[in-house]
């Protein structure tokens, strides 16, 4: 990806960061490049998954789904288990992708009802093999397909870790499996089997997303001036200390809203502890203009705006009319206007001194939205070392977790727990 933080700069932005802090932070950049390099040689929890590029066999994915020619593909799992999924398939363009995440029934059964079960590929993934939402929502699928006269166990896919309830139950029915690599946590496993199942089930060039993420590995540089990814996190990190306690990320193009999702997840689960951590927004330009662009510009000052597109889109032409009022419109395109809203944004933030950084990847293709998956992961273990958080644990969700299996029965959570503060807030 390209970065420009030049509205994100002390002369530009309220909050912003002057060029002698960053110079000064460039020094813990090179020392905390030392320790990522470390650990994705070592394969160190976490920074495992810096060498997914390296360790994923897209012959190995294909071959789990080679039998399949699927004309729906629906993935059942939650949070890391689904967003990256979701994000590869919408970034490449690819329909007919479901994800079953949450358990509201009304959701669960309406997609049930409009599936076509029998051409449906069931893709269930979790790390743990254990989490209730994504193994309730399981059996209610094998109960509906079985209902339908569908043999479910010919239709489904498992990636899990090597044991667990979902491992058991694969090895049980002779499933194809997919593994989650080790020291790999969820929202880190795009670019492992968790993230590429669904496109690899839809024929697309997985290999180009690994290329892409490899091209990531080899930008990695130890200097923020020279590292796009480093940039991009050491400047967020700068202004969260500044007070820029937000971070909207606004995708201007639809098809990479889930990657703002699952932006959101990767910032919020790794960097919120100790009391830090920007709070991710989701948007989506040009239609969040419509509505929170008033906030980003004229209200409170505590937020770093993140706005990202391709170089290059698929565009359509606006047809002319003989309205004169409308003629600056005839002869452009849609992508120009987009990318027109685009930089008037841009603008309207910087002439407010609103801090704002400008991501652009070349084109909505696998090579660049693996790159641009790696590189957001390496900005958010780098702000991780900054602040000095456990940039790879999740003890806060992991208690969420815990509890809700606790109160249907399961498990054994105990209520003392509930009121241990300190559990609950790490
Ligand atoms: O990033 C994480 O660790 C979480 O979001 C998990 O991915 C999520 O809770 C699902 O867990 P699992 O894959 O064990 O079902």
């Amino acid at each position: 990806m390209n970065v420009d933080f030049g509205n994100a700069l002390a002369s530009e932005a309220t909050l912003g960061v002057s060029g002698a802090s960053l110079e000064r932070l460039d020094e813990r950049v090179a020392a905390i490049h030392d320790r990522i390099e470390t650990g994705i040689e070592d394969r160190e929890f976490g920074y495992a998954s810096l060498a997914l590029p390296d360790d994923t066999d897209p012959e190995a994915i294909e071959a789990a789904v080679d039998d399949f020619d699927p004309d729906a593909v629906l993935t059942v799992g939650i949070g890391g288990s689904a967003l990256g999924a979701e994000t590869i398939t919408a970034a490449l363009g690819v329909d007919g992708h479901y994800t079953l995440d949450n358990v509201d029934p009304a959701r669960t059964r309406g997609l049930l009802d409009e599936l076509p079960l029998e051409s449906t590929l069931v893709n269930v993934v979790s790390k743990s093999g254990t989490t209730a939402e994504t193994l309730a929502n399981f059996l209610v699928v094998r109960e509906a397909m079985a209902r339908a006269g569908v043999e479910w166990a010919d239709r489904t896919v498992v990636t899990t870790g090597e044991s667990g309830p979902l491992r058991e139950l694969a090895d049980e029915h002779d499933l194809p499996t997919c593994p989650v690599p080790d020291g790999v946590p969820g929202r880190f496993s795009v670019l492992s089997p968790v993230g590429l199942v669904p496109a690899a089930a839809f024929g697309c060039d997985i290999e180009s997303v690994l290329d892409g993420g490899a091209a990531g590995r080899a930008s990695l540089e130890p200097s923020l001036f020279e590292c796009p990814a480093y940039a991009y996190g050491a400047v967020a990190y700068a202004l969260e200390g500044r007070g820029a306690t937000t971070n909207a990320f606004v995708p201007y193009a639809e098809a990479l809203e889930p990657l703002a999702e699952w932006f959101a997840q990767l910032w919020a689960e790794s960097l919120g502890k100790d009391g830090l951590g920007q709070t991710p927004v989701r948007a989506l330009g040009a239609t969040d203009q419509h509505s929170q662009l008033q906030l980003y510009r004229a209200g409170r000052t505590d937020k770093l705006v993140t706005l990202l597109r391709p170089h290059e889109r698929v565009d359509v032409p606006i047809p002319e009319t003989g309205v004169e009022s409308l003629s600056y419109l005839g002869g452009a395109t849609l992508g120009e206007l987009l990318d027109a809203e685009f930089e008037a944004t841009e603008a309207s933030l910087a002439a407010a001194g609103q801090a704002n950084v400008r991501l652009e990847i070349d084109r909505l293709d696998g090579e660049s939205v693996g790159r641009l998956l790696y590189e957001l992961e390496a900005a958010c273990i780098l702000v991780g070392e900054l602040s000095g958080v456990e940039t790879f644990t999740q003890p806060a969700v992991e208690w969420g977790k815990r509890a809700a299996r606790g109160l249907l029965g399961g498990g054994t959570f105990e209520e003392a727990e509930a009121v241990d503060d300190k559990t609950v807030r790490r």
